[in-house]
């Protein structure tokens, strides 16, 4: 097994993801920069609720193994969860991460990966939190937003926060052009929060998560 430079083992991570797929290619690029044995992580596999995303088409680039769990091949939301769930632990993950996955999991994913699942979302936590996080703050008249890495719990985006990062709201903003620029900076807390959970490890007390 690969070893870090501190001598502990590499850890194996899944992305889960639905759309462009921009913070799995940071984290690609990253890993490919500095080595898994440096990062302290590797990808070794990339989930989807939907075919035909970028995303997908980025982990085959990348000569990674993909898998698609569709909702609408289950009967019910409970077996999409349960399929989720088995198709992720198929690949032995230390940690999941959810980057741009728009889909809320259910009670047996979070009891196989609870605690080592993290999510990205586009707005600071608590504040804005669903599906629409860069058009609810933009709409609220919020001068500043910007992006949350934080573990999932049963709510939506309401596990305990790993670290945030900070964006401006400028006037002239539209909704794309704000999250771009959140994206800018979430890219670069994701590559850092995943890599200094993986290295260090980490424990959760309450809502605070402590990085060793
Ligand atoms: C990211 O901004 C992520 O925070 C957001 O989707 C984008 C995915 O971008 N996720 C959510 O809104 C989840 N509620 P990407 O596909 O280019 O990585």
């Amino acid at each position: 097994m690969a070893a870090t430079p501190a001598g502990r083992a590499v850890k194996r991570l899944v992305v889960l993801v639905s759309g462009s797929g921009t913070n799995l290619q940071a984290l690609l690029d990253e890993i490919e920069r500095t080595g898994a044995e440096e990062y302290g992580a590797r990808i070794v596999a990339v989930g989807a609720d939907r075919t035909g995303v970028e995303g997908l088409a980025r982990a085959e680039r990348a000569g990674l193994p993909t898998f698609v769990c569709r909702v609408k091949d289950h009967g019910t939301r409970q077996e999409w969860d349960a399929a989720l769930a088995e198709a992720v632990a198929a690949h032995r993950p230390d940690l999941v991460v959810s980057a741009g996955f728009m889909k809320i999991v259910g009670k047996e994913f979070l009891a196989r990966f609870g605690g080592r699942f993290v999510n990205t979302h586009p707005a600071l936590l608590p504040s804005f939190p669903g599906a629409h996080g860069v058009r609810d703050a933009l709409a609220y008249g919020a001068r500043v937003t910007g992006c949350t890495v934080h573990f999932v719990d049963d709510g939506v985006d309401t596990g305990p926060i790993i670290a945030q990062g900070v964006v401006e709201v400028r006037d002239e903003d539209d909704e794309s052009a704000l999250h771009e620029r959140i994206k800018e900076v979430e890219r670069r807390l994701l590559v850092e929060v995943v890599g200094r959970l993986a290295r260090n490890g980490y424990r959760i007390e309450g809502r605070k998560v402590v990085i060793q």
